[in-house]
């Protein structure tokens, strides 16, 4: 791939063309940088889900799964210190109207001139800057103003802290023992932006991991390690990922420690996930405010303690995003442009396209009997309309590893080709093998030819 093939105005273009991803409310002319995903991309979502997953409950034994709700009481939030340090500094510009996050003046554009950054003309009329709640804010009951005043969680991991004594009671675990959630989140981003980077609406996948104080230090390291494979194992590129320490300044009110793995997006490298060291801030803040013990006892040892938690949080958007920036890719075949998704197959929405050459001479009947057998072991897509080349072509750009094509040599033989997504060779396979032959390529250990090379 051309190291610089891949832009953000690319992929953009191809989740909308394809229908992965698209702006929300588009009929209303759209709403803050929110989107909706589509067939292709729910499925794909989907599966970096269930890859998370599958590292945290499958693959482990030592943590359980969580859904708490999203509006907890909201004594939550003074307990967390959301409700007084959740803010980001916030910049209007009386000239353009627009309003910028101060700290982030040198990333943006300002509002007349998109060519300068905010405060750089001589028409640029900025105010100072001033702290903003990120929390959005509701009502519970029908009368706004006699309701109570709560709020969207701005993160999933609070509904843990608040379950950890009941988990404990139920889980048969100890520390060191984690509890796992995946669930959306809500932030009023000042600027929110870059696709689905920065949304006011986004899922996370958090894990609290639940673990003797003087454990703190080698289990996080444990998670550094742990959360950089996981991407490395969904395909995404080595030296496209890496792992950056915060400095002091940048560390989160509850944390002592944080390192960031970053991904090399086409906007530079940027957060994917952020494994912090949460000390016993949460569990002692919450037990302060509630009355309630939040702590373990060692019936072995006789030990009572807080746990020291350390904390993976990851964005199932940037993770879709990661995952599309580094699978796309555009290259010349007979005189004309492929675009590609060069998707690890575990994360393909579609693992296999069955597609009839021609619709008549009874190849459609065929494909629809392939396509029938194979549905139910894979994701599977059953396509007749438009010439074979734009099939070919659609499945490209959605990521399908394999095309199943019925043709009249078929019909003659039960044999079919399957092309290969990567390498586009051909093969005939006879059509009682096929769930087997695509079954072992599917869960062989995969390797994207052109970006081995790259
Ligand atoms: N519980 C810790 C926590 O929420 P965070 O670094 O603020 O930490 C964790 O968020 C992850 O959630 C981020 O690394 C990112 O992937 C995702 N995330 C945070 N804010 C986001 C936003 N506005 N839009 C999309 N994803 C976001």
């Amino acid at each position: 791939m051309a190291a610089d093939a891949v832009t953000m105005d690319k992929i953009v273009a191809l989740c909308k063309r394809r229908g992965l991803i698209f702006p929300a409310s588009e009929i209303y002319g759209g709403i803050a940088n929110t989107y909706d995903y589509g067939h292709y991309g729910v499925l794909l979502k989907r599966n970096v889900i269930d890859a998370w997953w599958q590292a945290m409950i499958g693959d482990r034994t030592d943590i359980v799964a969580l859904d708490s709700a999203i509006i907890q009481h909201p004594r939550t939030w003074e307990a967390s210190g959301h409700l007084a340090g959740f803010t980001d500094p916030l910049i209007d510009c009386k000239t353009c109207g627009q309003r910028f996050r101060a700290d982030h003046l040198g990333e943006l554009q300002c509002g007349r001139k998109p060519s300068k950054h905010p405060g750089e003309t001589p028409e640029c009329d900025l105010t100072e800057a001033r702290e903003f709640n990120l929390m959005f804010e509701t009502t519970i009951g029908p009368v706004k103003e006699a309701g109570a005043t709560v709020y969207l969680r701005p993160e999933t991991a609070q509904g843990i802290f608040l379950d950890f004594k009941t988990v404990l009671g139920f889980a048969r675990k100890k520390p060191p023992f984690g509890i796992a959630q995946v669930g959306k989140s809500f932030r009023n981003e000042i600027t929110p932006g870059n696709f689905v980077f920065r949304t006011l609406e986004f899922e996370q996948m958090e894990m609290e991991f639940f673990v003797p104080p003087d454990e703190a230090q080698q289990w996080h390291e444990h998670w550094l390690a742990e959360r950089l494979d996981w991407y490395v194992r969904l395909g995404i590129r080595p030296d496209h990922l890496k792992l950056r320490p915060h400095d002091a300044d940048e560390l989160s009110h509850y944390s002592s420690a944080t390192s960031d793995v970053e991904y090399l997006y086409p906007i530079g490298w940027s957060e994917l996930e952020g494994i912090a060291n949460r000390g016993d801030f949460d569990l002692t803040q919450h037990a302060q405010h509630s009355g309630e013990k939040l702590e373990y006892f060692d019936t072995a040892s006789g030990q009572r303690y807080v746990p020291h938690v350390i904390e993976p949080a990851a964005g199932v958007g940037r993770t879709v995003l990661a995952v599309l920036c580094d699978a796309y890719d555009e290259e010349e075949v007979a005189g004309e442009q492929r675009t590609l998704l060069r998707l690890h197959p575990r994360l393909a929405p579609i693992k296999v396209a069955v597609l009839p050459l021609v619709r008549k001479d009874g190849q459609p009947e065929l494909a629809q009997e392939v396509f029938q057998a194979l549905r139910g072991q894979l994701q599977a897509e059953y396509d007749e309309g438009g010439s074979i080349g734009k099939r070919y072509r659609r499945q490209d750009e959605i990521g399908t590893p394999f095309c199943v094509t019925i043709d009249h040599q078929s019909l003659e033989d039960r044999t079919v080709t399957v092309r290969e997504r990567d390498s586009l060779a051909q093969e005939r396979v006879a059509v009682d093998e096929l769930p087997a032959v695509l079954g072992g390529r599917l869960v062989a250990p995969w390797q994207t030819p052109k970006l081995a090379e790259a």
